[in-house]
């Protein structure tokens, strides 16, 4: 899972974690990182060529993200429940996009969905050299 630039700048990152816990989802690794553009790429390969990629990767190269390894029962399918269809406008009260979001590209956060997604998706978000500014410790 990622919480995207919208949801660091507007400072979610509590709520969302909480949120994972309270439900009882173990976060097994944790990382805030400004992605590469190559990276972003990388990561929305799936959507390349549609008419909303080009913002979509320039929105998410715009400020620092939090990538979070999450595990649980089912996690895949009920982190998604928890987050919400894609667009905010329609994604249900409870949901993380339906309590912060009006938007469907600025929607906070991103859920893997399936677990090949989510063991690619992790290879690119927890590698050094997808971050911008890699911190020295
Ligand atoms: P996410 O779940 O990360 O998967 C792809 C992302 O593309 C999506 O959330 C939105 O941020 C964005 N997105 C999907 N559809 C549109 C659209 N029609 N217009 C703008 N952004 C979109």
């Amino acid at each position: 899972m990622l919480i995207k630039p919208d949801g660091v700048k507007r400072g979610l990152v509590g709520e969302i974690i909480r949120r994972l816990e309270m439900k009882g989802f173990r976060i097994v690794r944790l990382k805030m990182l400004q992605l590469t553009r190559e990276c972003a790429e990388k990561l929305y390969d799936v959507h390349k060529g549609k008419s909303f990629y080009e913002e979509l990767v320039k929105f998410m190269t715009s400020g620092p993200v939090v990538a979070l390894l999450i595990e649980g029962e089912e996690a895949i399918d009920v982190v998604r429940t928890m987050i919400g269809p894609t667009d905010g406008r329609k994604a249900p009260p409870g949901t993380i996009r339906g309590d912060f979001s009006t938007s469907i590209l600025e929607n906070i956060v991103h859920a893997a969905d399936s677990e090949e997604r989510a063991q690619y998706e992790a290879s690119i978000v927890f590698n050094p050299d997808c971050s911008l500014n890699e911190n020295p410790w």
